[in-house]
């Protein structure tokens, strides 16, 4: 299932490992299955509000894979051309967002968490977490 989206967002699919009796084992390592040299990882909890959004935001360099290791969420996709709504749903699929991409997550399950592998140190320079700014970051994308 490594499936593209579109341009710099794509699914990415990691052994499962187990069975139902044991549980199962997913790995990830940097720059083999995970894209990028991994320098952060972060995760998500404890979500009270099931009706929260998380982001709005897009980044200028930094690279990440989502995964949800808990529960389901939807995550809105926009790289100024396209705008996709995706499901996420299984621990061994990864959602991998790149650079200069708008994105949210909403819908969450309860008990959702989330894991996230960046390929950046965290800062705060590298967000654009106004929509205009993001379009105006990616403008000369698009020019031809
Ligand atoms: P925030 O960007 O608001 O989360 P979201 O995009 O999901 O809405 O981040 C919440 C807080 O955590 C904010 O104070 C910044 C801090 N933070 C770090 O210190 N390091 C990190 O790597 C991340 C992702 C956030």
């Amino acid at each position: 299932m490594n499936g593209k989206i579109f341009e710099n967002c794509y699914f990415l699919e990691f052994p499962k490992y187990g069975d139902n009796k044991r549980g199962f084992l997913t790995v990830f390592e940097e720059n083999k299955n995970i894209p990028f040299k991994i320098k952060r990882v972060y995760y998500i909890y404890e979500i009270g509000d099931l009706t929260q959004i998380r982001g709005p935001h897009g980044h200028k360099k930094t690279e990440q894979v989502f995964f949800n290791l808990n529960g389901r969420a939807t995550y809105y996709l926009d790289n100024g051309k396209e705008k996709k709504e995706i499901v996420l749903d299984k621990p061994n699929i990864g959602l991998y967002i790149g650079p200069k991409v708008w994105h949210y997550i909403k819908n969450y399950s309860k008990n959702i968490v989330f894991l996230v592998v960046a390929s950046t140190f965290y800062e705060e320079s590298d967000y654009l977490r106004n929509y205009d700014d993001f379009l105006d970051f990616i403008k000369d994308d698009f020019r031809i």
